[in-house]
């Protein structure tokens, strides 16, 4: 694999971050203000998604009782993109948790792009997933049983639940969440990709009031809370997405100046047109060609917060880096830096104030773009990969 950024760079960051060796271990991550206003800010998306399952399978899945366990395995890596049949579906007694272990009900998981990276099966400092074991997942879900004292039975928690109804975890890998809250919430802004979005740009990109913010995937989970905390900035903030339906969300729905979609033949003009005044700040989610655009659109002083690389993820061959790397940063000045969320580990609970204080006021919108039933996962991702989602694909289990 060549290109400027290894494809897999963000490989395993949801296994990692579901494994974290963080200080808010044990601690609740509820906070009184991400406790307020459950549901008067969230905009549901329910979408039906194809599940390109064959009957067998369905009635095989609909077969099973709920005193089993339910899960997805990884079938296969992918040859070239994902696709359904990747995976596969098992049942299977539900697991016991052992000394100090805390049974846990999955009622949902997210699909985020990073865990596609995972499937490109290069290692990484966090693992790669391989065929034979539950895809993983961040998850929310309820204590079933617990052999530590830090939870009860009952007990609302977050954890990497991966894709399946029930998993045992240490008391370490899973934190409490307020019973009042709609768990949900920490798989959207107040989870991974809403911190990713937090830190990605508030310490990356430093946005400055006046600023022009270019932000890639923009629709999407990290996206589009990129740019509405942008706002929330006094920036001036221009997404890049893939369908004229997503820019009006972000224009009409979510405050931004500008939309520009990506797919259409015009785009570098488009983009031009969209950025009078060049870009101070691009939050890149995609790599690609998106960036090679970006990076003739950077002021002098720019910065490019590097975030993921989606557009290389659901292929055998990822592209080279796009032109104008290293000679455009040079002759501007430009800061161009990647960033792990967990690097800021220690301040999740600070991010996790604030845009608790933002959602709860209103000025923050957390999209959620949801799907019902374990049966759907396999398809939900092949679909989020190809643009399907807006907002945070979240797949709430019954
Ligand atoms: N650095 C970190 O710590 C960190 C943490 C979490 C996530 N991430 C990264 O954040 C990015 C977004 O992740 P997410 O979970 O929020 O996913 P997402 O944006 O909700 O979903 C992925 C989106 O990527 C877009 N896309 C797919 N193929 C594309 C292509 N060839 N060119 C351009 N856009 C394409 C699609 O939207 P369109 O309709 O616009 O095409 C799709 O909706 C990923 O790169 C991920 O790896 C990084």
């Amino acid at each position: 694999m060549s290109g400027l950024l290894a494809p897999n760079d963000c490989t395993g960051i949801e296994a990692a971050l579901d494994n974290p060796a963080t200080p808010e271990q044990l601690t609740p991550i509820y906070t009184k203000s991400a406790s307020r206003g459950r549901s008067a800010w969230w905009i549901i998306v329910l979408r039906v998604l194809e599940l390109g399952l064959s009957g067998t399978r369905l009635r095989a899945m609909h077969m099973n009782t709920a005193t089993e366990n339910r899960q997805v395995l990884i079938d296969s890596l992918p040859q070239g993109k994902l696709s359904v049949d990747n995976y596969r579906f098992a049942t299977g007694p539900i697991p016991e948790a052992g000394d100090g272990e805390v049974l846990v009900k999955t009622s949902a998981f997210a699909i985020t792009a990073g865990t596609r990276a995972g499937l490109q099966g290069s290692a990484s400092y966090a693992g790669a997933p391989q065929a034979g074991i539950v895809m993983n997942s961040t998850g929310v879900g309820e204590v079933v049983s617990s052999n530590s004292s830090a939870f009860q039975p009952g007990d609302q928690v977050l954890g990497p639940t991966g894709w399946q109804t029930y998993s045992v975890h240490g008391a370490k890998q899973l934190s409490k969440i307020h019973p009042d809250v709609d768990p949900v919430r920490y798989l959207g802004a107040l989870g991974v990709n809403g911190l990713t979005a937090y830190f990605g740009l508030l310490r990356i990109g430093q946005p400055q009031p006046g600023d022009t913010v270019m932000v890639s995937a923009a629709a999407g989970s990290v996206g589009h809370l990129v740019g509405q905390i942008a706002k929330i900035k006094d920036a001036r903030v221009v997404g890049v997405c893939g369908g004229d339906d997503k820019c009006r969300v972000l224009t009409e729905d979510l405050g931004f100046d500008a939309a520009v979609n990506y797919r259409d033949g015009n785009f570098r003009q488009s983009l031009k047109e969209a950025t009078p005044d060049g870009v101070d700040v691009y939050f890149d989610n995609t790599g690609g060609h998106i960036l090679g655009s970006a990076l003739f659109r950077m002021n002098v002083g720019g910065r490019i917060a590097c975030c993921g690389v989606v557009s290389q993820y659901d292929t055998d061959s990822p592209e080279p880096g796009p032109r104008g790397i290293p000679g455009l940063l040079v002759n501007k000045r430009i800061t161009m830096r990647g960033f792990l969320v967990f690097d800021f580990a220690s301040e999740y609970q600070t991010a996790r104030d604030e845009m608790g204080q933002w959602l709860d006021s209103g000025r923050l919108k957390s999209l959620t773009d949801e799907v019902s039933g374990l049966e759907a996962a396999p398809g939900a991702f092949v679909d989020l990969l190809a643009g399907g989602n807006t907002g945070t694909r979240i797949v709430r289990l019954g």
